[in-house]
C-alpha cells in the first residue's frame, strides 16, 4: 500500500512542481523570527475569505436573486433550511469580520512601515483588493433586499448623480432602471457571486507572489536578507512551516473562539452587523427614519456627510480611501518600524487612530448639527495625517535602529501581567443571597481600574516622546 502511495506521489511529482512550491513558499520561505500577534491578520484573512467562500456558495443554492422573491428566499433559509441559519450567520458575521482583521492588517502595516520600498506593490495590490471587499459588501448588501439594503444601495448609487454632466446618466446606468429594482438586484447578483470573487482572487494570489518575491517585514522594520549565513539562510529567518504554521494555528483557535461567540449569541452585534430595519421587506414608498452603511463604511460616510457640497462630499470620500494608495510616496522617513520612529509620528499615527474611530462612530450617528461639526474636525485630522505626512516625516529624527532583529516579550510572556492586571481592577465581594447562604462575587474595583488607566496614560505618553 505504502509503495503504490510513493510511486503515485512520485507520478504527481514527475508532472507538477508540487513540493518545490511547498518547499518555495512555506518549509524553505524564511520569514523574520520576531513576528508579534500583528502578524495573524494575514492568515486570518486567509481564513475568513475561505469562510465566505464556502458559505457564500451555500447560500446561493437556496437564495433567490429576484425583487420578489430575494427577501422570502432568506428568511426561508433562516428558517426551513437545515442549518441556513448557520450558514446566513457566518456569512454575515464573516462580511464584519472580514473588515476587522482587513483593518488591523492595513493598521499593522502602517504601523511598522510594511508599505515602505521595496513593498510598495505588495502595498498596491492590498489596496485594490481593499477596494474589491468594499465593493463586494456593498453588491452584497442589497441581496437581502430588505429595508436598509434598499435604501442603502439608493444613497450610494444616487451619488453618482453628483457628478457633472455624465451623472445622472451614470446612475441610471448602474441602477439598470430609474429606481432600485430587480434589474438592479440582478446586477449586483453576478457581480456578488462571481465577478469581484474572482478578481478578488487574483489579487490575493498576486499579493502573496509580490510578498515571497522581497520577504516579510517585521515589527522591527529590519531587513533579515542582509544577514545570511553561508548557506544563504538570512540569521534572523525561521522556515514558515513548521514555526508559522503552527504559531497562526493559535491565532486562528482565539479567532474562531470570538467568532462563534458572535454568531451564537450575537448575530446582529445590536444592529452593528445586521441592521435592524433590514428585518423588514424592502418598501420602494417608504423612506427608513436613519439610513446609515454597516459598521465598516461609516468613517468613510461620515467624511461624505461632512461636505456641504454633495459633490465634494463624494470627491472627499472617494480621497479618503485612494489617499491611502499614496502612503509609500507620502513618508518621507527612511525607518520603518514605529518602534523607532520619532515622537512626532507616533502622536500623528495616534491622531489617525483617534479620527478613524470617532469618524466610524459620528458615522452612525444622525446627522445633527453637532455631529457634522465633529465629522468635521476629524475629517480634517484623517487627511492631516496623510497630507502633512511628507513635511512632518521630514523633519523626523528616528532612534537609532539596531542591525539584528530585537527580543520582545511575547503575548505568551505577558499572561501573568495580564493575570494580575486582572486582579488589579476587580475585588471579590461577599453578597447575601435571600435563602441566607452567602457567595462570592467578583465586583470592579474603582481605585484598582483608576491606578490601572493611569500607568496606562502615563505609559502612553512616554511612547509618544
Ligand atoms: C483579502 C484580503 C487580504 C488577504 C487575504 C491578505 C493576505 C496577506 C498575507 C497572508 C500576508 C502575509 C502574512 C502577514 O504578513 O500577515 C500579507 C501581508 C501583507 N499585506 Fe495583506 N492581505 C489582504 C489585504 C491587505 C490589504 C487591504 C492591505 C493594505 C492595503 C494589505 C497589505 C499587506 C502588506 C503591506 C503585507 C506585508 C506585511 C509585512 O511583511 O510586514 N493586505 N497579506
Amino acid at each position: 500500500m505504502k509503495a503504490r502511495m510513493t510511486s503515485c506521489g512520485n507520478w504527481v511529482l514527475e508532472r507538477f512542481p508540487m513540493s518545490k512550491l511547498w518547499n518555495e513558499h512555506m518549509a524553505q520561505y524564511y520569514a523574520p523570527k520576531n513576528f508579534n500577534f500583528w502578524y495573524f491578520f494575514g492568515s486570518l484573512a486567509l481564513l475568513v475569505l475561505v469562510n465566505q467562500l464556502v458559505t457564500g456558495i451555500l447560500l446561493t443554492m437556496n437564495y433567490k436573486p429576484d425583487a420578489k422573491l430575494a427577501f422570502d428566499s432568506v428568511e426561508y433559509i433562516m428558517r426551513d433550511v437545515p442549518w441556513g441559519w448557520l450558514v446566513r450567520y457566518m456569512h454575515s458575521t464573516g462580511a464584519s469580520a472580514f473588515f476587522l482583521v482587513v483593518y488591523l492588517h492595513m493598521f499593522r502595516g502602517i504601523m511598522y512601515g510594511s508599505f515602505k520600498q521595496p513593498r510598495e506593490l505588495i502595498w498596491i495590490f492590498g489596496m485594490l483588493i481593499f477596494f474589491c471587499l468594499m465593493a463586494e459588501a456593498f453588491t452584497g448588501y442589497l441581496l437581502p433586499w430588505g429595508q436598509m439594503s434598499y435604501w442603502g444601495a439608493q444613497v450610494i448609487i444616487s451619488l453618482f448623480s453628483a457628478i457633472p454632466i455624465i451623472g445622472d446618466d451614470l446612475s441610471l446606468w448602474i441602477r439598470g432602471d430609474y429606481v432600485i429594482a430587480d434589474a438592479t438586484l440582478n446586477r449586483f447578483f453576478a457581480f456578488h457571486v462571481i465577478a469581484i470573487p474572482l478578481v478578488l482572487l487574483l489579487l490575493i494570489f498576486l499579493h502573496i507572489v509580490a510578498l515571497h518575491e522581497v520577504g516579510s517585514n517585521n515589527p522591527d522594520g529590519i531587513e533579515i536578507k542582509k544577514h545570511k549565513d553561508a548557506n544563504g539562510i538570512p540569521l534572523d529567518g525561521i522556515a514558515f512551516h513548521p514555526y508559522y504554521t503552527v504559531k497562526d494555528l493559535v491565532g486562528v483557535g482565539v479567532f474562531l473562539f470570538c467568532f462563534a461567540s458572535v454568531i451564537f449569541y450575537a448575530p446582529d452585534m445590536g444592529g452593528y452587523f445586521l441592521e435592524h430595519a433590514n428585518f423588514i421587506p424592502a418598501d420602494p414608498l417608504k423612506t427608513p427614519e436613519h439610513i446609515a452603511p454597516v459598521w465598516y463604511f461609516t468613517p468613510f460616510y461620515a467624511i461624505l456627510r461632512a461636505v456641504p457640497d454633495k459633490f465634494a462630499g463624494v470627491i472627499a470620500m472617494g480621497a479618503s480611501v485612494c489617499v491611502l494608495f499614496l502612503l509609500p510616496w507620502l513618508d518621507r522617513s527612511p525607518i520603518k518600524s514605529v518602534r523607532y520612529r520619532s515622537g512626532i509620528y507616533k502622536k500623528a499615527l495616534f491622531l489617525f487612530v483617534v479620527s478613524f474611530v470617532a469618524l466610524g462612530y459620528l458615522g452612525t450617528q444622525s446627522a445633527t448639527e453637532g455631529v457634522t461639526t465633529a465629522s468635521r474636525i476629524f475629517s480634517v485630522i484623517y487627511f492631516g495625517f496623510f497630507l502633512l505626512m511628507p513635511i512632518y516625516t521630514s523633519w523626523e529624527k528616528g532612534k537609532p535602529i539596531p542591525e539584528r532583529l530585537t527580543e520582545q516579550g511575547s503575548l505568551e510572556e505577558c499572561i501573568p501581567k495580564i493575570v494580575d492586571t486582572f486582579n488589579e481592577v476587580t475585588v471579590k465581594k461577599p453578597i447575601k443571597a435571600a435563602d441566607g447562604t452567602t457567595a462570592v462575587k467578583l465586583r470592579p474595583n474603582p481605585s484598582g481600574i483608576a491606578s490601572v488607566l493611569i500607568r496606562f496614560l502615563k505609559r502612553l505618553k512616554a511612547s509618544l516622546d
